[in-house]
């Protein structure tokens, strides 16, 4: 029988404390590529999925901002990007000092030596690190190229061995895919506004709603950061949420009247926290301006698939059967948050079915961004799925006899399609909006507009909510 997840108890420090005993669990070497019979002790919450009570799929420590001195080279380089700023090569009003600027910059990537990454393997928050520098360093090196000649308008984007080889070798450890995920730009991507105590962390600052900042960013704005900080925030709101599911679970074992009833309770909380979230998505409207996400950042996150031109990308020095697939834009689709809440409603089933943008053969979209996620939080995902009592299970059961705890079920499915609407809003208005008037402005050709993982947006993201609300109960 799988166990419910177990979360870490409130106030426990996730810091290395005194040296442990060899014999500690938590002293044994990093495992690269845990069995189910091994601890996976990675993380230091590796056994609790790396999901932590306080603040979810985000870790409560804040991420390392610095990678050791040895990779410093990297470190270098990804300050100066960031602050020259390297513009977007494609932009036609740049002048001639940004072009020259972007192009010494590349030069000097394209010079760097081929940095062994082997002393990284030990540590996960290393590895974390590297693969965020070196995916970010990898995006500004590939969107800061002005467009090639028509001749070469159909050419291989050739990503230099020096960032190449060591991402290529990170991802397979952190089994990521070798790109700029969702963990790189909003999980490990904050540290703290002001570390000195609060009156929740007498200790000294703690993450919170508006105590956090941002590591890396493409543009230097203020709109770029609060785009990321929104879904950082979702994340933290989205606590109560897990422990909603927890205790939900709990009582799945039991399923007796009186856990039926205690069930009913934590689904009415839980439509709450989920109508929070959709709260908090909507406060990106507050700090990020629509037309400078749609045309100064966002052209930044495209992917492989997802770029103007359908260009492959290949990896320098990377042989053949290593060079990597999986190449989509960072998403917010890539959030454990809600794939977990579909899951644990058994909405996945439905809002994860085939539909719009999809390839027509292997996994749907929703599926495929599992693989972008921390491998833990997979496992979470995995487990969930797994849990020997289904949620929705148990409310089909009792359907006749406990309609409250239908009723609660689906307050809760309705919350999840509210959400969904609220998202398709803020889309409306930061994709759509301005790729109408972009389209207007250039009478350019029709095309079907992509998101950033590459999918044929309104109908894909129409179907996700139209099959989340088909899970709701029929009387
Ligand atoms: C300005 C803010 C946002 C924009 C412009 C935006 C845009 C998009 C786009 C274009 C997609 C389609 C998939 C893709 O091509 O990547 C998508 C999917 C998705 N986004 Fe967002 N997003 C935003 C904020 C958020 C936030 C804060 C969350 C929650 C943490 C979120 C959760 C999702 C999810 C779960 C999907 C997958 C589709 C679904 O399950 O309904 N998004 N988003």
């Amino acid at each position: 029988m799988v166990p419910p997840p177990v979360f870490v108890s409130p106030g426990a420090s996730v810091l290395p404390v005194s040296p442990l005993p060899s014999s500690h669990f938590l002293s044994q070497p990093r495992q690269t590529a845990p069995t189910p019979r091994t601890v996976d002790t990675s993380t230091l919450n590796a056994h609790d999925f790396d999901v932590d009570n306080r603040t979810g799929f985000m870790p409560f420590e804040p991420p390392l901002a610095r990678l050791p001195s040895e990779y410093e080279a990297w470190e270098v380089l990804l300050d100066e990007a960031q602050a020259a700023p390297l513009q977007l090569g494609r932009r036609s009003e740049l002048t001639q000092e940004q072009r020259d600027c972007s192009a010494t910059w590349r030069a000097r990537i394209r010079e760097l030596p081929i940095i062994l990454t082997t002393s990284l393997h030990e540590s996960e928050v290393h590895l974390r690190r590297a693969h965020s520098v070196l995916a970010w360093l990898m995006h500004f090196y590939i969107h800061s190229q002005p467009p090639p000649p028509p001749e070469l308008a159909r050419a291989d984007v050739v990503i230099p061995a020096p960032i190449a080889v060591p991402l290529i070798t990170v991802s397979e450890q952190l089994q990521l895919p070798v790109v700029l995920t969702y963990s790189d730009d909003v999980l490990y991507n904050w540290a703290l506004k002001k570390t000195a105590p609060t009156p929740s962390s007498p200790a000294r600052g703690a993450p919170s709603l508006d105590n956090l900042r941002c590591i890396t960013l493409f543009t230097g704005t203020s709109d770029e950061e609060e785009f990321y900080l929104s879904s950082a925030r979702c994340e933290l709101v989205g606590v109560a949420a897990l422990e909603a599911m927890r205790a939900t679970m709990d009582e799945l074992f039991v399923g007796d009247s009186l856990a039926r009833l205690r069930i009913e309770r934590y689904l009415t909380s839980l439509s709450g926290h989920i109508d929070e979230l959709a709260k908090q998505l909507l406060a990106v409207r507050e700090g990020c301006d629509p037309e400078a996400f749609y045309h100064d950042i966002r052209p930044w996150f495209n992917g492989q698939d997802s770029g103007p031109d359908g260009r492959k990308w290949v990896f320098e020095g990377v042989p053949r059967e290593r060079q990597p697939s999986e190449l989509s834009g960072p998403s917010a689709g890539q959030s454990s948050l809600v794939h977990a809440l579909d899951i644990f409603l058994g909405v996945s089933d439905y809002s994860h079915g085939q539909g719009a943008g999809d390839r027509k053969e292997g996994p749907t979209f929703l599926d495929r961004m599992q693989i972008y996620m921390p491998r833990h939080h997979r496992a979470f995902l995995r487990h969930l799925a797994n849990a020997p009592r289904p949620l929705r299970e148990l409310v089909e059961e009792y359907q006749e006899k406990d309609s409250g705890l239908a009723d609660a079920y689906n307050r809760a499915v309705g919350a999840m399609k509210r959400f969904r609407d609220a998202h398709m809003r803020i889309v409306a208005l930061y994709i759509m909006g301005p790729a109408r008037r972009e389209r207007e402005a250039q009478m350019a050709a029709a095309r079907p507009l992509k998101g950033t993982g590459g999918t044929d947006l309104v109908s894909f993201l129409k179907g996700v909510r139209d099959r989340t609300a088909a899970a709701i109960f029929q009387k």
